[in-house]
């Protein structure tokens, strides 16, 4: 974190804590607050006595979804150190790269994406074209384990003439998670309003991490007892309750120390669950009982949810509450996709792809 003096705080996040706002980069890029909706007649055909979405789907026209209010801060961050590249890695359709690029190429920012072989998927290849549209370097490697040394080579040549700012994978650093701390306090906001009642469960989709962790400070500090499910779609070995509180206990000490007013907040293990259960055969791999639910979504409410993320997360808060049997409680899902539609005219960039990322676009 640099020191960055803004006059004007403009989250819920800073109106709590001033002192923050002095001290963390922060620039608006997203819609906000996120509408909540109440989806009574999903609700009415599984049994449950109240539902609710929160759309984070609809943070923006264009390039929306979770990782918006990660990169108002990375984006901050990066624009006060004067990068002119920012070099980040994840799986070849990420949303994390895509959305990345998109919003770093609208403040003259270039993106090299080191980038991880996953199933082919429709959106796989709209993201792809769409990162390849704002200018994205895709550089392919082979596993997980090769990135440090794709990273040690790109820094080497510096072809960019100074040091690019690193964005780890999914965007998850303890700076990007105070965009979902932040959430969690648009939240409180939209309860105090009368919009929703406090829910009793809040189901996300976990990733990298990030927004269960961020969600977790923020509900804490914010006040709410919410009780908080972490539904697995990227590995089991890596989407544990232990990891998610030690990033969350990370981002929530980083919090104190630059503002000390920032309360101390008892990140109570008994109220996070992990259901690992809807994960499937793995990340990105479709699951039926997920796709089932994302077609009675669709009739329902006519939103859409996504296979490798969202239609998990709400068949993981299926499972729980019926192994639980908490269909008289309130329930709010976090709707972190955004579904770019079709875009035809997107087809032409496939030429700018390495060649191992066209066979994603046939
Ligand atoms: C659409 C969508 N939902 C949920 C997630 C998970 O969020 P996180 O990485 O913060 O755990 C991601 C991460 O890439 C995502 O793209």
């Amino acid at each position: 974190m640099l020191d960055a003096p803004r006059s004007q705080p403009t989250l819920p996040l800073f109106d709590a804590f001033p002192k923050l706002a002095s001290c963390v980069s922060w620039m608006s890029l997203g819609h906000w607050p996120t509408p909540v909706q109440e989806a009574k007649r999903f609700a009415s055909e599984f049994g449950l006595r109240q539902f609710f979405i929160k759309r984070e789907d609809l943070s923006h026209p264009h390039g929306a979804g979770n990782k918006v209010r990660g990169l108002e801060f990375l984006l901050a961050d990066a624009q006060l150190r004067g990068a002119r590249t920012i070099v980040t890695a994840s799986a070849v359709g990420s949303h994390h790269v895509c959305k990345t690029a998109w919003h770093a190429r609208q403040l003259g920012i270039d993106t090299v994406a080191i980038v991880v072989p996953q199933p082919k998927a429709a959106y796989v290849a709209r993201n792809l074209l769409l990162g390849a549209s704002v200018g994205t370097r895709y550089v392919p490697a082979n596993y997980v384990t090769a990135i440090p040394k794709v990273i040690r080579e790109l820094l080497r040549r510096n072809e960019h003439k100074q040091r690019p700012y690193w964005i780890a994978p999914g965007g998850t650093t303890p700076l990007s998670c105070l965009g979902h701390v932040n959430a969690a306090f648009e939240l409180r906001r939209q309860i105090d309003a009368g919009q929703l009642p406090i829910p009793d469960y809040l189901y996300v989709a976990m990733g990298s991490l990030g927004t269960a962790a961020g969600l977790a400070v923020g509900c804490a500090l914010a006040g709410l007892p919410t009780q908080i499910v972490g539904v697995v779609v990227s590995h089991r070995w890596y989407a544990t309750k232990g990891r998610w509180l030690r990033l969350a206990r990370r981002v929530h000490k980083q919090m104190r120390r630059a503002d000390a007013t920032v309360p101390e907040c008892g990140i109570d293990r008994a109220r996070f669950h992990i259901v690992g259960s809807a994960l499937g055969r793995g990340y990105a791999l479709v699951s039926e009982g997920a796709t089932r639910l994302a077609e009675r979504m669709r009739a329902a409410e006519g939103i859409e949810l996504d296979g490798t993320y969202t239609a998990k997360a709400a068949h993981g808060m299926m499972q729980f509450i019926e192994a639980n049997k908490l269909q008289d409680r309130v329930h709010l899902l976090w709707h972190t996709f955004h579904a770019i539609g079709p875009r035809p005219d997107l087809a032409p960039h496939c030429a700018q792809l390495p060649p191992v990322l066209k066979a994603y676009i046939e």
